[in-house]
């Protein structure tokens, strides 16, 4: 008999073939995903939104690897969840596992926080060395934790908790110098906004490089063109705030006073800080701001803001969101829809 003669074998073949055609069609327009649309749901290889809140970004050899706090629906209350995305392009992303799934390590009790997890490649050691913001329900434990792994895509084993110089340690930022070297960046609510320098392998703190009292969390921080730019947001929980912005010729001071990134009442259009990347490319270099803007109601569908910044000669500004595209290789960055 004739196969396809058949008709009901003829409709069942032609629906196959219609679901295998949008399936690819689909996959080929994810795929070729060219622009990155602040506020916007930013779908990964499987067409889920990227789940990677108050998250940082490293890249070994061509690769980017994106960190954040999983908070997809359906997870167990009782754990924690670190996700894991790579890319090459910062734009087309691939969820490749969730890299923690941590139940309460220090009998927090219920309502326990692990947040802003950050991930360091140590060169020597070649492990990957993960701090996080741990903490209890009412946010007084205040202790950074640390996971290692052997591999960027996990399993992270948690190791221990501290507070880094001894002081109270809530949210957590993540630098690394041209020159490799690791810095954490950690709100101490009486102090202030805390620079410290990792020691060699990593897993403790070498020592305080700036201590700058100002009440700012969300901390970012990139090196440029000579000047360090420190980034950070007020304390108002999940609500934004007026982004602020200093400089300094050394990660020691003396910094300059806090300066807003954007008109302030747009509250840094909805979004708070949680790092800077720099990409540096053949033909120019791009600084892109990394932020958050929380839906606290529903922590699944909070979305990225993610624009090129206006920087230089000791000057920053955040643009209006807009979508818009970047070469890596190059360093360059394209904003597309370019009006007021
Ligand atoms: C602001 C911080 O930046 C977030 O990471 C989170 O800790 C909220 N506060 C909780 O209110």
């Amino acid at each position: 008999m004739n196969f396809c003669k058949h008709p009901l074998k003829k409709s069942w073949i032609g629906g196959l073939l219609s679901v295998l055609i949008l399936f690819f069609a689909n996959k080929e327009i994810l795929a070729q995903r060219k622009t990155i649309e602040p506020g916007a749901i930013w779908p990964d290889q499987n067409g889920n939104h990227i789940q990677a809140h108050g998250g940082g970004i490293i890249k070994i050899k061509n690769t980017y690897y994106w960190y954040g706090e999983q908070r997809r629906q359906g997870l167990d209350p009782n754990l924690r969840y670190v996700s894991c995305y790579s890319s090459k392009d910062l734009v087309n992303w691939k969820f490749l596992s969730d890299v923690v799934q941590m139940s309460d390590p220090e009998n927090l009790g219920p309502g326990w926080v692990l947040e802003r997890p950050k991930v360091y490649f140590n060169a020597t050691s070649k492990k990957y060395v993960m701090y996080f913001h741990l903490d209890n329900k009412d946010y007084s434990y205040a202790r950074v934790g640390i996971a290692v792994s052997d591999r960027a895509d996990g399993n992270f084993k948690f190791v221990k908790s501290f507070r880094p110089l001894g002081r109270p340690s809530r949210d957590i930022g993540q630098f690394i110098d041209d020159d490799g070297s690791a810095y954490l960046i950690f709100e101490d609510r009486e102090l202030g906004f805390h620079i410290v320098k990792l020691s060699s392998d990593f897993m403790s703190v070498e020592k305080e490089m700036s201590l700058i009292n100002a009440p700012l969390e969300g901390g970012a921080v990139v090196h440029y063109k000579g000047l360090y730019y420190a980034i950070g947001s007020a304390l108002t929980g999940w609500n934004p705030n007026p982004n602020k912005y200093a400089t300094s010729r050394s990660l020691e001071g003396p910094w300059t006073e806090f300066k807003n990134i954007a008109p302030p009442e747009t509250n840094t259009y909805q979004s708070q800080s949680t790092m800077m990347i720099k990409v540096t490319g053949t033909k120019s270099t791009t600084i892109i701001f990394m932020a958050d803007q929380w839906r606290p109601s529903a922590q699944w569908d909070s979305r990225y803001l993610w624009m090129p910044l206006e920087i230089g000669d000791g000057k920053l500004s955040l643009p209006k969101p807009r979508p818009w595209s970047l070469d890596v290789k190059g360093g360059v960055f394209k904003i597309l829809q370019n009006r007021d």
